[in-house]
């Protein structure tokens, strides 16, 4: 599905990019071209920067318990 008519970029590419380490509005603007012309977008290019968030931080929240458990004696 593309996000960003303007700049021609999908919600994968976009997720890519986010995943990639663009943080901000103006990161991803500036690495994919997303949000950079007519602003209409922006909500959508915002929310998905906000589901990679969460999913960052559910993993990380998740990780330390996986860990434990692996390390814990049998
Ligand atoms: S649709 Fe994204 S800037 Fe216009």
């Amino acid at each position: 599905m593309i996000v960003c008519v303007c700049a021609g970029v999908s919600e994968r590419k976009l997720r890519a990019v986010i995943a990639d380490g663009a943080a901000t509005m103006r990161e991803i603007e500036r690495r994919c071209g997303a949000g950079a012309g007519c602003g209409s977008c922006h909500l959508a290019v915002r929310q998905c920067l906000r589901e990679s968030r969460e999913a960052a931080a559910a993993v990380d929240m998740e990780f330390p318990a996986a860990a434990a458990a692996q390390l814990a004696p049998a």
